[in-house]
């Protein structure tokens, strides 16, 4: 029977659908965005499998001809984002922005056949050529050592994360022009990145856009890149998601054993031993030294790391709502930043996901709390991991996502 938060949930996702795909929120995220549209099709499987399949299709519908899958789609003009299409100037075939985000899609796309084979089997198999185009092209240009990089806080999602700090600063956002930002219209400004972060932000779409997006000559004129773990933890689960798939269609899974243990080398390459956790590192530069939520992505990777347990541990009682997006013992630490300490339902789900693949307890006081902090204070963007207020926007699709097809689950799994 469904309780009323799981019928809050549903009414979220088709509140927020657009016909084919859904928003984040509206207002605040008028569009179709990469990773929170992943999430949306996740929340649908649990309830209709053939509409969560359809907006990873309409994702996939964005695909750039050199594989990249856009962050935004832009399937309809909204005046009330900025920056719009006509700022991004992308090259693909629906209007787009210019960076790609970490392919969950991937993983979710697999998770979803495997809830419901029959249904999924001819999508799945018709999406997978896209989905390795979109590998292939992270491989290709976002590579450190192996680890996969940000060429924009916004492609890593974690927008104001302190792992920029160092890249940003090396960016003097001179020739940005005017331009009004819209966010903060409909969020309060304490919640959301300063106008030092959005003058680069923007500094940085306008120079991609100045290239046309030429991947090659961005790697040369963007002084923005850095290894991340967001980027290379779920990179390096889409690609063994690929594999597993490939192998049992019997689709090509060319390169992708080497493709996996290059990205598993270039994880290593994020461990910070003075930390004891995965850490980003700007490139070329060194580590960041920050512990975020995304340092536990490690499980999710399929990365079995007793190493991080001890961090992880501290990580989960050191406030009553993990996972902070930054430890909450460090002086970066900003409790209702966006992403400078907030706790983020959908990125303790990856996490929990992760633990609960490897049998760690943890996993199950992190659904726990995630339980509790969505049912207190509803399906917010992100709250305070200190006392669980609600921020950012409200009705947000990947919460009421993660509600459906973990937090709010009793009896399954983590
Ligand atoms: C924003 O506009 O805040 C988004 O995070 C960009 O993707």
């Amino acid at each position: 029977m469904l309780d009323d938060i799981d019928r809050s949930a549903r009414q979220v996702l088709t509140g927020n659908d657009r016909g084919g795909y859904t928003v984040p929120t509206a207002g605040l995220y008028p569009y179709q965005w990469n990773w929170d549209s992943a999430f949306a099709a996740l929340g649908f499987s649990t309830f209709d499998a053939n509409r969560a399949w359809q907006e990873i299709e309409t994702l996939f519908s964005g695909q750039w001809a050199d594989g990249m899958v856009p962050h935004i789609l832009f399937h309809k003009q909204d005046s009330s984002y900025f920056p719009g299409p006509e700022v991004w100037g992308g090259n693909g075939p629906v209007p787009s922005s210019g960076i790609s985000q970490p392919p969950v899609a991937t993983s979710f796309a697999r998770l979803i056949y495997t809830g419901d084979p029959a249904l999924s089997r001819p999508r799945l198999t018709a999406l997978y050529p896209s989905m390795l185009a979109w590998h292939r092209w992270f491989m290709r240009w976002r590579l450190d050592n192996g680890a996969v990089c940000a060429t924009h806080p916004w492609e890593a999602g974690r927008d104001n994360s302190p792992d920029w700090d160092q890249a940003m600063a090396r960016i003097e956002p001179l020739e940005v022009g005017k331009y009004e930002r819209r966010d903060t219209d409909h969020v309060s400004a304490k919640m959301r990145p300063g106008k030092e972060d959005y003058d680069r932000y923007i500094w940085l779409v306008r120079l991609g856009q100045r290239l046309n997006w030429n991947q090659a000559e961005l790697l040369e004129a963007n002084p923005f890149r850095v290894a991340d773990p967001t980027m290379t933890f779920i990179c390096l689960r889409a690609a063994r998601d690929l594999l597993e798939t490939g192998q049992e269609f019997g689709l090509d899974v060319e390169g992708l054993e080497t493709d996996i243990a290059i990205l598993e080398d270039g994880a290593e390459t994020l461990w910070n031993d003075t930390l004891g956790c995965y850490d980003s590192r700007t490139v070329p530069g060194t580590h960041n030294n920050v512990q975020s939520s995304a340092s536990f992505l490690s499980w999710y990777a399929g990365l079995n790391d007793e190493k991080q347990l001890p961090r992880l541990r501290r990580a989960l009682s050191s406030v009553r709502y993990p996972m902070a997006s930054v430890d909450s013992e460090s002086s970066e630490f900003e409790e209702l930043r966006y992403w400078r300490g907030p706790t983020w339902a959908f990125m303790n789900y990856l996490i929990g996901l992760g633990l609960s693949e490897f049998g760690l307890a943890e996993a199950d006081a992190l659904k726990e709390s995630t339980r509790s902090l969505i049912s207190k204070s509803g399906f917010f963007e992100y709250y305070s991991p200190v006392d669980g207020e609600a921020a950012g926007g409200g009705s947000f699709a990947w919460t009421a996502a993660v509600w459906l097809a973990w937090a709010g689950r009793r009896t399954e799994g983590a």
